[in-house]
């Protein structure tokens, strides 16, 4: 059975039974130390992918690093800051504290504002990413099933999803981007020129590596090689959390994927709403 229940807490629909809205409000008074990282996305932005990408420049490009560990995901090793019991062991935790997070700024602690710790927001373009929530929903036992792509599309128009709306989460984070010492990257960037994001990624983050354990990093977060390993792959996470009979985390992986899915209509509207709400922000997607 599939739990439907989204917790609208201040502006931000959390998940019944995975997040607790006073643990959650506790983040806020989190000690930021200047080695932490956050990585920012909006759900199904390339979350997983960056953590496979930092897990391997902290390993310096040693893959045995990751999957040798008796682990279910990368998740336990860069986890996501909001999930129940996660801030607790982040307060002890040994430096450097890499986490994720799909949280609204508002919620993440003020040091970060005051260029202490790190930031790395990555975006996607929005079509693409509502294409990849209608499927993860399919899998997610945490999440309501929608009842077919149209349903869906509304859902996430509204905003009634997990999290909030997409335009409203990139645009806040986007307007902190210069009191944070933030790198602000593109999955479509990532696709595009991997090689190059994971040497932005290296220097942002103040990493030494040599030519060849970088192109070890990059060797192994591409699409084709991270699904290859199970833990980067989320296919080891337990059934009672995801469904795998019912698709895979590591599902296409490309650009453009929403021509298979939008109508006519539906590109329409979108384009639309994107244009209003996007005005005022100066970014470009590439869309296929
Ligand atoms: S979540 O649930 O929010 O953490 O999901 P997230 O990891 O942000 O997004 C999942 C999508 O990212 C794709 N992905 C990748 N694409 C290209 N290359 C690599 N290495 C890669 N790793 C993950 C994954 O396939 C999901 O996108 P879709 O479009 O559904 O395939």
């Amino acid at each position: 059975e599939k739990n439907p229940t989204l917790v609208p807490h201040r502006g931000f629909n959390l998940i019944s039974g995975t997040h607790d809205p006073d643990d959650v409000d506790q983040i806020y008074n989190l000690e930021i130390r200047d080695s932490d990282v956050f990585v920012v996305t909006y759900p199904k932005s390339g979350t997983i992918w960056m953590q496979q990408i930092l897990l391997l420049l902290e390993a310096k490009g040693d893959v045995s690093a990751i999957n040798h560990l008796n682990n279910h995901s990368n998740g336990d090793l860069i986890p996501w800051i909001e999930l129940n019991g996660n801030r607790q062991a982040f307060i002890t935790a040994p430096s450097p504290r890499l986490r994720v997070t799909h949280l609204q700024h508002q919620f993440l602690p003020p040091a970060l504002s005051q260029k202490k710790g790190k930031v790395i927001y990555v975006a996607r373009n929005p079509k693409d990413v509502l294409v990849s929530y209608f499927h993860f929903h399919k899998l997610a036992n945490m999440l309501e099933t929608p009842k077919d792509f149209d349903d869906f599309f509304e859902k996430f128009m509204r905003g009634d999803v997990f999290g909030c709306s997409w335009f409203e989460h990139i645009k806040t984070w986007y307007s902190h981007k210069d009191d944070m010492n933030m790198l602000f990257i593109t999955y479509e960037e990532m696709i595009q020129d991997l090689h190059s994001a994971v040497e932005k990624i290296s220097s942002f983050l103040g990493k030494e590596l040599t030519d060849e354990q970088l192109a070890s990093v990059v060797k192994h977060s591409t699409f084709n090689n991270m699904r290859k390993i199970p833990q980067a792959s989320y296919e080891k996470v337990p059934d009672d959390l995801l469904s795998h009979q019912n698709g895979r985390f590591m599902r296409k992986g490309i650009i453009g994927d929403w021509r298979n899915h939008f109508t006519q209509a539906q590109n329409e509207r979108f384009d639309q709403v994107f244009l209003r709400e996007m005005e005022d922000f100066p970014l470009t997607f590439t869309w296929d």
